[in-house]
């Protein structure tokens, strides 16, 4: 069985879980070709596999709402009508604001490819220190508007996000992709 994973990260964060996904994959027998979603074409990609993949994933950031380069994973989608499609969503956001989170899947994919994929959301960090001049100036946006909103009227998420202002913050681990794993590979007694 073929997987094709999606690199949709910039800083890292999406990166780190699409390489957990390709172990666990790996691990399970799965022949696994992870390919970045800068410069994905599906010829290249199908070159790379020696065919179509069973299963495609996409891990990817969100940036002011949009999934990194999700592109790649919608022209993928429609290339390989018959795989399975996997979606792993990576934000500053806490998963338990699942409306937010189903507003960005549904807003970054098209009806027919949302309707045949499997969505997941998973924390990511912000790399305060990394961050490029233009992401850094939309960041300094983002803070002024969440100041600007009344202390008792915040999400603890967004406070959060303004607690820890100027610091690097990573909240990747492998257990907040476990409904993933699990949903692809089974239950976790029945993998390790
Ligand atoms: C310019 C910018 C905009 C962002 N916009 C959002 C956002 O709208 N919602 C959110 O939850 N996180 C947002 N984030 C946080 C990123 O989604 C987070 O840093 C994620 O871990 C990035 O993944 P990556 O490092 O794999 O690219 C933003 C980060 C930056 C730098």
């Amino acid at each position: 069985m073929k997987a094709l994973i999606l690199n949709g990260s910039i800083y890292g964060h999406s990166g780190r879980y699409a390489e957990m996904i390709a172990g666990a994959l790996q691990e399970s027998g799965w022949e696994v070709h992870t390919l970045p979603t800068k410069g994905f074409t599906v010829k290249a990609a199908s070159e790379t596999l020696g065919g179509d993949p069973d299963l495609v994933v996409y891990a990817g950031g969100n940036y002011a709402g949009k999934l990194h380069h999700v592109k790649a994973f919608v022209n993928a989608a429609h290339a390989y009508t018959s795989a399975r499609l996997v979606l792993l969503s990576v934000a500053w956001a806490d998963p338990s604001r699942t409306e937010e989170v189903a507003k960005v899947h549904s807003a970054n994919l098209p009806s027919d490819v949302l309707a045949r994929t499997e969505c997941f959301h998973a924390r990511g960090g912000l790399a305060h220190s990394k961050v490029s001049f233009a992401h850094g100036l939309a960041l300094k946006g983002v803070h002024a508007f969440m100041n600007s909103t009344p202390e008792n009227k915040r999400h603890p998420n967004d406070q959060e996000m303004l607690d820890t202002w100027g610091k690097d913050t990573d909240f990747v681990k492998r257990e907040n992709i476990e409904p993933l794993l699990e949903a692809i590979l089974g239950q976790l007694s029945q993998r390790r």
